[in-house]
């Protein structure tokens, strides 16, 4: 019986220690958060990195790369039993090519025709889904569906290591831009009015880019395809959005480090992976050597998004800027993607800002994306686009998908409902 309890607390306190990590106490339920973060640490360890890419896990699972297998569990783990709500209607589909679940709302009394919104997930263009099963992006979606009486469109893009950046921005493209052809608006009652692309971290990304349109250089020529697009989206919703690669060392990157569920080395890693690039960069592009006083190009951009100008002091506090005198030009030659504006929408042209709709940018204290979106808002704000931001002092990132028991947070209910809110009063 003692040595029982003995062996019971010693169980404890190990549990314990890894579950702990020092969290600031004005972030929402912590002990909840400790627990989601040692659960996602834990599925991380279990398919290690891709030093250990053939570990027995990956194989025993028949699963070839770490993300594969760490996007399985994670899936998994988000798995409902049953849909919330019986009056939206959910279809699979294909828009040109690329697989959507489409959520459809009742009409509003009285109204024939209904608001829409375009929706892409986040999972650091690698991980999550917006089908498989009844996941948090399914919840979310039939949530917006019903409480918006809208029709959600939720773009199944393909992931690394399938496919890489740009194709992540193309897939979200084609669907969205299949899904604004009159006939097919038509079918699905949507007014052509009424239509706004929205995503969260990486889908903000992906949204951000989307609604750019950049001018079509180089490898994105096929952003041409949706010249017609312009005017066509009411407006944008981004939720937490990666918006750059270029600077690791924001006031908020460098307060949240090792802040879960996003700790900044794991951020980092996701650019790599994005672009296919080595991860043996990531130590030189977490002291910000990619985009040093010496490598050209770098050091220019590096002006636009200059945080001791764009944020308010409160925000910058005490923090330094990390600009190297000298860094390692050969990240940026292997990797150029690192500079383009349609991988790091903040460092888009002041013109191709300025026709950008209606802006809502919802961002978290404890996030080392908090400034991403703070100086976005800034810039669009300067632009001349009318921007509501949207900031959850006890905020993580990801929040916004953690509304359902067990992994119920008070802020993530608040950050939805606000968020649904402002789709409600401006779409
Ligand atoms: C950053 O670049 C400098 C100059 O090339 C180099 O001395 C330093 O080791 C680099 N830091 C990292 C972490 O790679
Ligand atoms: C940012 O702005 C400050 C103040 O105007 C300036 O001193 C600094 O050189 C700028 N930094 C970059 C990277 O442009
Ligand atoms: C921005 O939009 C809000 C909400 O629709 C509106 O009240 C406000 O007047 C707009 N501001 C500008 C500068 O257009
Ligand atoms: C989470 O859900 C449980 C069960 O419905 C409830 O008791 C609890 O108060 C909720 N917690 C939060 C933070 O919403």
């Amino acid at each position: 019986m003692r040595s029982s309890c003995v062996l019971l607390a010693a169980l404890l306190a190990l549990a314990a220690y890894y579950v702990y990590i020092p969290l600031p106490r004005a972030v929402s339920d912590p002990w909840k958060l400790m627990l989601l973060d040692a659960t996602f640490r834990s599925a991380q360890q279990m398919v290690g990195g891709p030093t250990q890419l053939e570990s027995n896990l990956i194989h025993s699972l028949g699963l070839s790369h770490h993300l594969i297998a760490l996007n399985f569990i994670i899936v998994s783990f988000g798995k409902k039993s049953a849909r919330s709500s019986l009056t939206v209607k959910v279809t699979d589909t294909e828009f040109d090519g690329v697989e959507v679940r489409v959520f459809e709302g009742s009409p509003r009394p009285n109204e024939q025709l209904r608001r829409s919104v375009v929706y892409i997930h986040g999972g650091g263009w690698a991980l999550a889904s917006a089908k498989i099963e009844i996941s948090y992006y399914d919840q979310l979606c039939t949530a917006m569906a019903e409480e918006l009486n809208a029709v959600i469109v939720s773009i199944e893009y393909r992931l690394v290591p399938q496919v890489y950046f740009p194709e992540q921005i193309y897939d979200v493209i084609r669907a969205t831009r299949y899904f604004l052809q009159p006939e097919v608006l038509d079918k699905y009652k949507v007014d052509p009015s009424r239509v706004g692309v929205s995503g969260d971290s990486a889908g903000g990304n992906l949204a951000a880019a989307l609604g750019q349109q950049h001018p079509h250089e180089g490898e994105l020529h096929s952003f041409t395809y949706i010249a017609g697009l312009k005017n066509k989206l009411k407006l944008q919703a981004l939720i937490y959005p990666v918006l750059q690669a270029l600077d690791f060392n924001t006031p908020s990157y460098q307060q949240n480090v090792n802040t879960p569920i996003l700790p900044r080395h794991v951020m980092v890693k996701y650019w790599v992976d994005y672009f296919r690039g080595n991860y043996d960069f990531v130590q030189a592009m977490i002291v910000n050597n990619h985009t040093s006083l010496d490598v050209e190009r770098a050091a220019a951009l590096r002006a636009r998004l200059n945080w001791t100008t764009l944020l308010p002091s409160s925000i910058r506090k005490n923090y330094k800027p990390v600009m190297q005198t000298t860094g390692d030009a050969r990240i940026v030659q292997e990797i150029p993607q690192l500079l383009d504006a349609a991988s790091s929408p903040l460092i888009a042209d002041q013109e191709v800002l300025q026709d950008l709709p209606k802006t809502y940018i919802l961002t978290c204290e404890h996030d080392v994306l908090r400034d991403d979106g703070i100086m976005y808002a800034k810039r669009l704000e300067s632009a001349g686009v009318n921007v509501t931001l949207d900031h959850f002092e006890d905020g993580f990132h990801g929040c916004m998908i953690f509304t359902s028991w067990p992994t119920n947070f008070s802020v993530g209910i608040r950050t939805r409902d606000s968020y649904i809110k402002w789709l409600d009063q401006n779409l």
